[in-house]
């Protein structure tokens, strides 16, 4: 029978056990006006799939059949599937951003061992999109089709990227590549480690800590991208293009902490002890995070980290991260 043929870590396979369905082909819920995020597991042939695991799958693979959702409430599960849902969106949403990055360096036509290790970031992004999509669905396949579930259209929060110059040069591309950087990577990529560790620590389910882990093996090598690539474009920023990119850390910043601090104010960290501890299987967790044990890894990710890196790099960060307030007013 065909559904025998499929291996049981394929995730197409736990949408059908999810659904009941025992079709080996066949769409996924979503309709072209009310995109899933689960279509990132549809199935497409034989050989696609096979090439995209050796590609994109690695040992240990998590696997969703194993997660027991007799275990859990409902709430607590569609609780979950919504964080799981909106990092399916995130992830998704770097594969777009970091591909465009790739598409614009080839314009500028940057050494091989740049292209070459942002290819591998977008490879890995995959992957994460992959789980994270797979996850939401593992632990409430109920919610597909619901708002929770939806795949809107990626955006990024830059302007389209410059065409070279006359003479073919490549300063424009240049200061946008390392604005870019500076938010996809350097701010972006340096947050979702401990994030990510956080999800893994919480998280009281075996299958969820997999799933963090291993996406946690990959986001470290991302970071220190965004690190190495800001290096290496600094030195080849002229006047201009520095007090441009330095003009734009401020609305990075705020942007940021919108997204993840999400209205919780640093005043309000420094105030309480919020802690980032083990779960504890007597009220499970699956891989949620509170408002303000992301806004405490926010915070302290930003002065331990990616403040003095910046600053290191010759960043006025003092006055950037001063000139952020009166935008998260606005
Ligand atoms: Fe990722
Ligand atoms: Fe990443």
């Amino acid at each position: 029978m065909a559904t025998e043929q499929i291996s049981a870590t394929d995730h197409a396979a736990v949408r059908r056990r999810a659904e009941g369905s025992a079709t080996l082909q066949g769409p996924s819920t979503s309709s072209p006006t009310a995109p899933s995020v689960t279509s990132l597991l549809d199935e497409t042939t034989a050989r696609l799939r096979s090439m995209h695991k050796n590609q994109v799958h690695r040992e240990p693979w998590p696997e969703p059949s194993t997660f027991d959702r007799s275990a859990y409430p409902e709430g607590l599960r569609r609780s979950a599937a919504v964080q799981w849902a909106g990092r399916a969106r995130n992830e998704h949403g770097s594969v777009h951003q970091f591909s465009q990055l790739l598409h614009t360096f080839t314009r500028a036509r940057v050494p091989g061992q740049i292209l070459g290790a942002l290819s591998r970031l977008i490879t890995d992004e995959v992957r994460h999109a992959e789980l994270c999509a797979a996850t939401a669905l593992a632990v409430h396949p109920e919610g597909e089709g619901s708002k929770a579930f939806r795949f809107p259209l990626p955006g990024v929060p830059w302007q389209p990227p410059p065409a070279p110059g006359p003479d073919g040069d490549a300063q424009a591309i240049y200061r946008w590549a390392a604005d870019v950087i500076i938010t996809a990577c350097c701010i972006g990529e340096t947050l979702s480690r401990p994030l990510l560790a956080a999800v893994e620590t919480v998280a009281t389910d075996p299958f969820i800590e997999g799933v963090a882990a291993q996406i946690l093996r990959d986001e470290h090598l991302h970071a220190t991208f965004g690190w190495e690539a800001l290096s290496w474009l600094v030195p080849r920023l002229d006047d201009d293009s520095r007090a441009w990119v330095q003009g734009q850390l401020p609305r990075r910043f705020a942007g940021f902490e919108r997204s993840t601090a999400r209205g919780v104010r640093i005043e309000h960290v420094a105030e309480q002890a919020i802690t980032i501890d083990p779960g504890d299987p007597a009220s499970p967790n699956l891989g949620t995070l509170s408002k303000p044990q992301y806004a405490v890894i926010y915070f302290a990710t930003f002065e331990s980290e990616i403040l003095p890196k910046l600053q290191d790099l010759g960043f006025d960060v003092g006055w950037a991260w001063g000139a952020r307030l009166p935008l998260l007013e606005g």
